[in-house]
């Protein structure tokens, strides 16, 4: 099978909302890396250590112009602050670079994360990703997927590769999970995920913080992680690869007891996913039981 078969099982024309999500995300993927100039203009937003480069704001501006020539009817909801509101329920949520930090640094794990939704995406709980992409130009690596049409990677560097189908990894007990996580950009907030932290290291494999959540999620859908947790992601940063943890076979919800939004997102295996939440649920101040957050197809 290729994501092109069974255009019969996509009435809604889904495959094609991902080739455009796929087309914006490589295209604002090459820009970043070659336009990258020697100042970047960085400027902070929520905190000191939450920052924004001039290429955030140019990528987003070129992702808003090629997604709305192509479908001037629908929303856009960008990190940097662009918000378009559309008349035919989708809204593309778009995260320029996710990974800014390690874009700032010339670290290679950046990517660009191009998602449409349906509901409103500024009310967590109330939206759910239906195609998207997410491109790390620095790899080439082009993960898509659309609802009910598996997940996929393909190349995209000095030559294309055909996709291939990739799967969330096979099911391992909670202490053989090797684990990713990130950090909120507030003081405070931080000492609360690191106090999390130092109670799951001891009961998993290990802990990787990669710096970017989209790539985290992306390393979910094909295997690398058996499982991700993080609190304080946006819509932007997790909007694509949720949909790719789901299609690849995985679970996705918020942190136990919410939807998926700034209290969090958990995603894995379903059984790593089931661990972890019950790790997490079971930890001195932890949150109570979980409330899925499944994927709803229009
Ligand atoms: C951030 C990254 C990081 C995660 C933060 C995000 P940004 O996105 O995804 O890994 O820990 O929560 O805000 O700011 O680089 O777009």
């Amino acid at each position: 099978m290729s994501p092109q078969d069974g255009a019969d099982r996509d009435p809604h024309g889904l495959a094609r909302l991902a080739e455009l999500a796929m087309a914006a995300a490589v295209d604002a993927g090459h820009f970043i890396v070659a336009q990258r100039p020697l100042d970047l203009g960085v400027s902070s937003k929520s905190t000191a250590t939450d920052v924004v480069t001039i290429m955030d704001a140019r990528a987003e501006s070129r992702l808003r112009e090629l997604i709305l020539q192509a479908r001037p009817q629908d929303g856009f909801f960008g990190e940097e602050d662009t918000r378009v509101a559309g008349t035919s329920g989708l809204t593309w949520v778009v995260d320029p670079i996710d990974g800014t930090v390690n874009y700032l640094y010339g670290l290679p794990n950046y990517a660009v994360s191009v998602a449409v939704v349906t509901g409103d995406p500024a009310q967590p709980g109330h939206w759910a990703p239906q195609a998207g992409a997410v491109y790390q130009p620095v790899t080439g690596d082009l993960f898509h997927a659309h609802a009910g049409g598996g997940a996929w990677l393909r190349y995209v560097g000095h030559s294309v590769s055909a996709d291939r189908a990739i799967r969330v990894a096979d099911p391992q007990p909670l202490a053989a999970c090797l684990i990713g996580t990130g950090f909120a950009y507030h003081a405070t907030t931080r000492q609360e995920q690191a106090r999390v932290l130092v109670e799951l290291i001891a009961s998993v494999r290990d802990i990787r913080r990669a710096g970017s959540a989209a790539l985290d999620l992306c390393m979910v859908a094909r295997g690398q992680l058996d499982a991700y947790y993080e609190r304080g992601v946006h819509p932007w940063d997790v909007a694509a690869g949720w949909l790719l943890v789901a299609e690849a076979g995985g679970l996705v919800s918020g942190m136990p007891g919410e939807p998926v939004g700034a209290e969090g997102i958990v995603a894995g295996s379903p059984g790593a996913h089931r661990d972890l939440i019950a790790a997490l649920a079971a930890f001195p101040g932890g949150p109570g039981p979980t409330r899925a957050a499944p994927i709803r197809h229009p």
